[in-house]
């Protein structure tokens, strides 16, 4: 299981750059709203994502989903802490843009509530931590379901 990762200034603003360039590679021709993400694992590596919207609206993914579900699809299982950038079409960064219900359902599947870090920035200087307990309190997770967490989401 992943233990609390200390965050660094220094790694908080890695996490944020790498977010605000996933931001650019959003499609969202539908909201106009652009989001980027950037997933960091328990050992190190930071898997970024965009949101991508439909046509038939319904489909539309989550920069944060995105972010997760190519990290899981590549086999990583423990992660530390996301930084998620959002905001209406445009370079600037206007607004803190937490996490919507859905996708905190999402890292309540793979993180660990207390330790799990979110990140939401305006900048690379400017931004607020949060951890996954914080935003998402007395949630349901894989525990509920088995007697042992190790036995779910494929833990070892
Ligand atoms: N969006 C995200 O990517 N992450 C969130 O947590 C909230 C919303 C996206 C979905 C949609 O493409 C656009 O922002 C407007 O809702």
């Amino acid at each position: 299981m992943a233990g609390y990762t200390e965050l660094t200034g220094e790694k908080i603003r890695d996490l944020i750059a790498a977010a605000i360039e996933a931001r650019r590679k959003s499609y969202s021709p539908y909201s106009h709203y652009q989001v980027g993400a950037a997933l960091l694992t328990a050992d190190g590596q930071i898997i970024t994502g965009c949101n991508i919207e439909n046509a038939a609206y319904g489909p539309s993914n989550c920069a944060e989903r995105t972010a997760f579900f190519k990290a899981v699809s590549e086999g990583m299982r423990e992660f530390a802490a996301i930084a998620i950038v959002g905001s209406p079409e445009g370079e600037e960064l206007t607004q803190y843009a937490y996490p919507c219900g859905v996708c905190r359902q999402v890292m309540r599947e793979f993180c660990e509530p207390p330790q799990f870090q979110i990140i939401v920035a305006k900048s690379p200087e400017d931004y607020r931590v949060m951890t996954l307990a914080e935003l998402l309190p007395e949630g349901f997770g894989p525990e509920n379901l088995y007697d042992g967490i190790e036995q779910c989401a494929g833990r070892e």
